[in-house]
């Protein structure tokens, strides 16, 4: 998948102009905060949604210069958020144990299969001991392969727990309309 294209070409199903329903609903519990990383972060709006919500300092990084730029341009007036062009499978040593929280939305879901154990040492690369990871996951896609490629809750908890504990796994409650039923959510933390 050439993303930067698809941001070009503007077509990009995958952005929804806002913050994901459930990541919306764990913020009011007020524990995502202080170093929050968001991987593959597009236009920024779930990005902008914790760092307007919390006390934190975010980060989204992205691949595509494009989806960076209008991500700037939409919230970079926000002095709590920061936008990175950058490839997860990439980042450098200044990225090591940085982080409190990874809060993945529809980045893991991108990346073909054979690249989750990159995501899982990226993942563990960036966060501090003890750091914890939120993510919405999809655990069933109709009608196409991928991407979104989906995972088995089976098969998320074998390839997170070489590195993470995790903590809750449940179904999401509220998606963006065409997802639901689709997504679980998970909240693991660093071993
Ligand atoms: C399906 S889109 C989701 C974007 C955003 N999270 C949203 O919900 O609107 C996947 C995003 O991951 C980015 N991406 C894909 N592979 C990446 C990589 N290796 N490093 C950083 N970003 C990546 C793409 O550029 C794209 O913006």
């Amino acid at each position: 998948m050439n993303w930067e294209n698809r941001y070009i070409m503007n077509d990009i199903p995958w952005n929804q102009g806002e913050a994901a329903p459930e990541l919306v609903e764990i913020l009011k519990e007020g524990i995502i905060k202080n170093q929050i990383i968001v991987p593959g972060c597009g236009f920024g709006h779930d990005c902008a949604k914790i760092a307007q919500n919390q006390s934190c300092q975010v980060l989204g990084l992205d691949l595509s210069t494009t989806a960076i730029r209008q991500a700037v341009n939409r919230y970079g007036s926000l002095n709590n958020l920061k936008f990175v062009e950058g490839d997860i499978f990439r980042v450098s040593s200044e990225f090591e144990m940085q982080f409190d929280w990874l809060v993945e939305h529809t980045c893991f879901c991108a990346l073909n299969p054979v690249d989750r154990k990159s995501y899982l040492d990226f993942a563990t690369f960036i966060l501090k001991p003890k750091a914890k990871l939120f993510g919405i996951f999809f655990k069933d896609v109709e009608g196409h392969s991928g991407p979104p490629y989906p995972i088995s809750k089976k098969d998320f908890e074998d390839l997170f727990s070489k590195n993470f504990n995790l903590l809750s796994i449940w179904d999401a409650k509220k998606s963006f309309k065409g997802r639901e039923n689709n997504e679980f959510c998970a909240l693991l933390e660093r071993s």
